[in-house]
Formats: C-alpha cells, sequence, structure tokens
C-alpha cells in the first residue's frame, strides 16, 4: 500500500502577503511529512508556483518562496512513494489552464482510471501523482457548471474515491478545500482566514479554530469562510478555541524537539491524570464489556501490551491487544457489547481508524486514548481520555508514550480495587523518579559515545511489564538511530535469538529487582557467555553488567514508566551518533493518516 502524508495549507489575508506565512506555516508542520514542498500564489489574475525537493528550509533558500507576491496562496509539504520524490510531483499541481492549482493530503484509489478518463478528454498530466486528477476535475467541473464553484466542488468529490483533504486556489482568488476522511481545518485570525491539516499551520496567528466535519466542503473568499455538505447544503461549525499554546511547539534551549520532549515528560506526567475528569465514566464502560479489546500503532501498541499485563494483573480484567494494521483480520470475531480501547497520539492513525469503524459497525463501544480531543478517532469515540502532553512535533512519539501509561495506570488503578494505587503521595514521588532519570543524560551520551561506530544490532531484554517497553526501547533506536534493534521477551532467548548473539552484540537488560529479576541474570548469564556487551538497566548493580544505568527506587508497578527513558535518551544520541536527525527520522510521518 502506497503511503502519503502530507500537509496542506490555505491562506487568505488580504492585506498580508501570502508568501512568507505559508513558509513559515509549512515549517510549523513539516513534522508531519518532509520530502518536497510548493506554494502557489496569486498575483494580478496568475497563479504562481514554486516547488522543489527538500526541506522546507531548504527549498525556501534555493528557490525564495517567500517572495512570491500575493495576498491569497496555498501551500504543501509532501511525504510520498506515489510517484517519485521530484520537482514535478511536489504539489500544487495546476489544472491544464493553469487557472487552478490544488494541494491534496491521502490518497485517490481511483486516479489510474480517472486519469485515463480525462487523458481521453484531452487533460495533459504532468505529474505521477494520484492528486493531479483534482485540478483537472476541477477544470471540467467549472466548465461543465459554468463556473458553479460549489457545483463543481461537489462533482469533484463525488468523483473521487479513496480518503483525501484538498485545498484549491483558483485565478479569481477564490481558495476552496474538502475534507473526506483526512483533517482540515479552518483558522480565523483578526484579518486572515486559513484552511489547514494541522493546528500547527495557523497556531502562531490563531488560536480560533473550526474542525470541519467528514464531507465539508469551504470556500473563501474576501477574508470571509463557507461551508457546504455535499448536497449544497450551507451548514454551521462552531468556533473550537485551542488549547495548545505555541510556546510548546518551539525547541527553545535544546537542540532538538526530541531531546526537548523527552526533558518536558516530569512536567507533563500528570496532567493526563489531572485534567481527565471522566475516567469513572470511561471505566464503567470497561466494567460492564463482556470483553475487552485494545488497539494502537507503534509506540501506542506498547502502550496497549502494557495496559494489558496491568489489567490482568491489577483489576483481573482480561484484554486482547491486537496492533490496528491486523485489527481488520479479527473484527469479525468481536463479540457484541465489546469495549474497543484505541490508544493514538494523533488520534488521526488511519489503521486505528479504520479498526475502530469496524468495531463500531459490529457493535463495539469504543473508548480512546488521544493528545487531540478535535481528532477524528475522538469523534468516533463514545468516551475518551486526553493526554494532555500537548504538541508532540518530533516524529518519534516520547512524552505521549508516558502520558498514555499516566492514563492507563490510572485506569488500572480505579479498577483495581487498591491492589495497584496511584495515589498523589505516589504521583509526586513518580514525578522526581522520572526528574532523577533525565539527570542521567550526559552519562548516557557518554556511555552511547563509548559504542563502537559500526554497531549493527541492539537487542533489548525484558520480561513480563518489562517486555512492552523492551519493544518501545528498539523502536526508539530503529526510527531514530537507523540501527537494527530487537526487543526480546527474555524467556524467548533460548527459543531462537540466541544464535544471533555474538561478541560484536549489544544487549541491553531491562531489569529492576522484582518477580523478573533472577531469571534476567540467568538470561544476561547466557548472553555474557556469548561475549556481548551488557549494559544493565536496574535499580540494583550486578557484576554482569559492562556498564549500568542506575535507576531510582521505586514501587514495582512503576518501574516501566522510569525505565523506558533512558531507553529515549539512549536513541537521541545513538541519532547524533550516527548523524542523523533525530526530530526527522527518513521515510516516516508524524501522522500516518493513509493505510
Ligand atoms: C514511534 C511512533 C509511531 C506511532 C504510530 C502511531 O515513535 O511515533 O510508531 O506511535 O504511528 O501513532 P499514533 O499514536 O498517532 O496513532
Amino acid at each position: 500500500m502506497l503511503v502519503n502524508v502530507c500537509s496542506i495549507i490555505g491562506f487568505n489575508g488580504q492585506i498580508t502577503d501570502a508568501a512568507p506565512l505559508l513558509v513559515d506555516s509549512l515549517k510549523k508542520m513539516e513534522y508531519r511529512g518532509y520530502d518536497s514542498v510548493g506554494i502557489a500564489t496569486l498575483n494580478d489574475g496568475k497563479i504562481l508556483i514554486s516547488k522543489g525537493v527538500g526541506k522546507v528550509a531548504e527549498v525556501d533558500k534555493a528557490l525564495e518562496l517567500h517572495n512570491l507576491p500575493g495576498h491569497v496562496g496555498i501551500g504543501h509539504t509532501r511525504w510520498a512513494t506515489h510517484g517519485g520524490v521530484n520537482d514535478k510531483n511536489a504539489h500544487p499541481h495546476f489544472s491544464c489552464t493553469s487557472e487552478i492549482a490544488v494541494v491534496h493530503n491521502g490518497i485517490i484509489d481511483n486516479y489510474q482510471e480517472l486519469k485515463d478518463e480525462l487523458s481521453k478528454e484531452g487533460h495533459v498530466f504532468k505529474s505521477q501523482t494520484d492528486s493531479e486528477v483534482i485540478s483537472h476535475l476541477l477544470e471540467k467541473y467549472c466548465k461543465k457548471y459554468d463556473f458553479d464553484y460549489i457545483k463543481s466542488l461537489i462533482a469533484t468529490c463525488n468523483t473521487l474515491k479513496g480518503s483525501f483533504a484538498f485545498v484549491a486556489i483558483f485565478k479569481n482568488g477564490l481558495i476552496c478545500g474538502a475534507r473526506f476522511d483526512e483533517p482540515l481545518i479552518i483558522g480565523v485570525a483578526p484579518s486572515a482566514i486559513f484552511l489547514s491539516s494541522d493546528v500547527l499551520g495557523f497556531l502562531k496567528y490563531t488560536d480560533k479554530a473550526i474542525f470541519l466535519d467528514n464531507g465539508d466542503i469551504v470556500t473563501i473568499e474576501d477574508g470571509k469562510y463557507h461551508i457546504f455538505d455535499i448536497n449544497n447544503n450551507k451548514v454551521t461549525r462552531v468556533i473550537t478555541q485551542v488549547a495548545w499554546e505555541l510556546a510548546s511547539t518551539e525547541k527553545g534551549k535544546y537542540a532538538h524537539h526530541t531531546i526537548k520532549e523527552i526533558h518536558e515528560q516530569p512536567s507533563i506526567l500528570l496532567n493526563s491524570i489531572n485534567k481527565n475528569n471522566n475516567f469513572q465514566q470511561f471505566c464503567e464502560y470497561v466494567k460492564n464489556a463482556s470483553n475487552v479489546y485494545i488497539t494502537g500503532s507503534g509506540t501506542s501498541y506498547h502502550s496497549g501490551l502494557l495496559a494489558k499485563r496491568l489489567l490482568a494483573k491489577y483489576a483481573k480484567i482480561k484484554a486482547e491487544v491486537i496492533m490496528s494494521s491486523e485489527f481488520h483480520y479479527f473484527s469479525d470475531t468481536l463479540e457484541s457489547n465489546s469495549v474497543v480501547i484505541a490508544i493514538s497520539q494523533s488520534g488521526e492513525t488511519a489503521d486505528v481508524i479504520h479498526s475502530v469503524k469496524k468495531a463500531k459497525e459490529g457493535g463495539s463501544k469504543i473508548l480512546s486514548i488521544i493528545n487531540v480531543p478535535t481528532s477524528s478517532l475522538a469523534r468516533l469515540s463514545d468516551s475518551f481520555l486526553v493526554l494532555n502532553c500537548g504538541p508532540e512535533i518530533g516524529v518519534a512519539a516520547t512524552k505521549s508514550f508516558l502520558a498514555q501509561l499516566m492514563v492507563l495506570y490510572n485506569i488500572v488503578s480505579v479498577m483495581s480495587n487498591s491492589r495497584l494505587d496511584l495515589n498523589i503521595a505516589m504521583q509526586k514521588k513518580l514525578v522526581k523518579d522520572v526528574e532523577k532519570t533525565l539527570e542521567l543524560d550526559e552519562y548516557i551520551e557518554s556511555l552511547m559515545a563509548k559504542l563502537d561506530n559500526e554497531i549493527k544490532h541492539i537487542y533489548i531484554l525484558g520480561r513480563s511489564i518489562h517486555y512492552p517497553i523492551a519493544l518501545e526501547g528498539s523502536l526508539k533506536i530503529k526510527e531514530l538511530a537507523y540501527i537494527h534493534a530487537e526487543g526480546i521477551a527474555a524467556g524467548e532467548l533460548k527459543h531462537g535469538p540466541l544464535a544471533l548473539i555474538d561478541n560484536k552484540s549489544v544487549v541491553i537488560v531491562l531489569n529492576p529487582v522484582d518477580e523478573t529479576y533472577q531469571d534476567v541474570i540467568s538470561s544476561s548469564n547466557e548472553i555474557k557467555s556469548r561475549g556481548a556487551v551488557i549494559i544493565g538497566i536496574s535499580n540494583k548493580h550486578h557484576d554482569i553488567y559492562d556498564e549500568y544505568i542506575e535507576l531510582p527506587e521505586c514501587v514495582d508497578f512503576l518501574y516501566p514508566v522510569i525505565e523506558v527513558i533512558p531507553l529515549q535518551i539512549m536513541s537521541y544520541y545513538l541519532a547524533l551518533k550516527m548523524q542523523v536527525d533525530p526530530d526527522y527520522p527518513r521515510n516516516l510521518a508524524k501522522s500516518v493518516t493513509v493505510k
């Protein structure tokens, strides 16, 4: 399946120059996807386009995107394999007459069919993208409906199959957009209107946002917006005040968002518990369910794996965890009166959304844990809890993982009859423990500097509640440092993975003192005798470790929350050691909104 995760922006500023704002907005959203960039503005009744391959700052420097004249414009950052990464495939895409230009996020499933049809009708395509069909369709329908723009937009949307959001600019200065299964948000500033895939696209200028409903079509002209549904009825949508502060999207004193977000963890840790007041209601759904399923992707899936273990041990609730990309294949087997807990930082991950839709169709209740309360997942949910950790800009999930864990611990705490008690004193102690663990930053940096520059494989071992953290740590190392890493349930070593271990291997063992301790020491012995370097992460030193990262003493069940921190820091410094940008790992995007 092709993947396409882009940012789109439209701007109608009447008196303000569009281009510098578009460039600035695209920089703010670049974390979503980033291989090429382009903008289009309107000047003297002519649409001007400038676009190229690379990050926004690079392309802007080379092409001076910010100097394109005009008060109205659209922009795009692309992250795609749908047609190669080159200038031609970068957005915006013109129609044949160059009187319409379009930027698009999503996938048009029937683009080939449409392209063939439009080509037969005389349209000439200049790119290999699916997106270009939109500008040609708009052109075709504008002609057919004598420039009735709403009718043309509706006909275009009805012709397209797939999931998409697009923004188009017309040579008369009209900006319009449509939202079909991809996010699109209006930003209402005092003297300008934005249309963006992400609030970060306009947060610097306004915190007033309209989260369009699926199927909404919008036009912006002369600083005014109008929203229509697919049946050409004018509709009203509420203006929401966005709670996020722009300050939290800046890097501050840190070199990268990723390390800043890792260090923000003590300050956001308890927001997820204290700023949600519907835990009881959420837990009632879980209590009344015949079966509990948990779903999520990547890091969010790992949170689910930990939740399963905690729910079983402390709340005596059996939950099945199914990664969202696999959920589809199980959805027919879900019993009615099941509850599906969907975990997603963005609330927009396509695999998660599809899973939830399937489950909902089958009669399950949907509970979600999200960072973006206005996201598609929130809207699909019967009840949701918010992470409240602020925007996460680094592509790799760090602080949102900790926030997810806190929400999940609190659910277990509410349901566990005090077997797992996350009382206020314990919460305060946890913040201190997280702070203390973060003080290891420099020490971990020096440890990573000591590792062989040619390091090819890292293994992370853990048992029980530490195993999901082993998986999470290995995902962080893979995506940030491009080093092969594998999280292994320590007891599984002898069933296969031990064959991989030799004197070039680096093995990290997650080994706080609890019921798993002795068994992990035994595994460490097996590893040691094969000559590997062992890095122990524990609250108790052992001679078997070649290197030791000391965790503060804490209650057994909370070790996952603090032991993941050294792994996050390691991944960050390994990325720097490998001379790659930790904020923008290659081939990845923050919000994977397409299957
Ligand atoms: C890993 C990472 C991804 C996301 C995954 C799900 O660092 O960021 O694995 O966790 O794409 O994203 P959300 O949580 O937004 O659904």
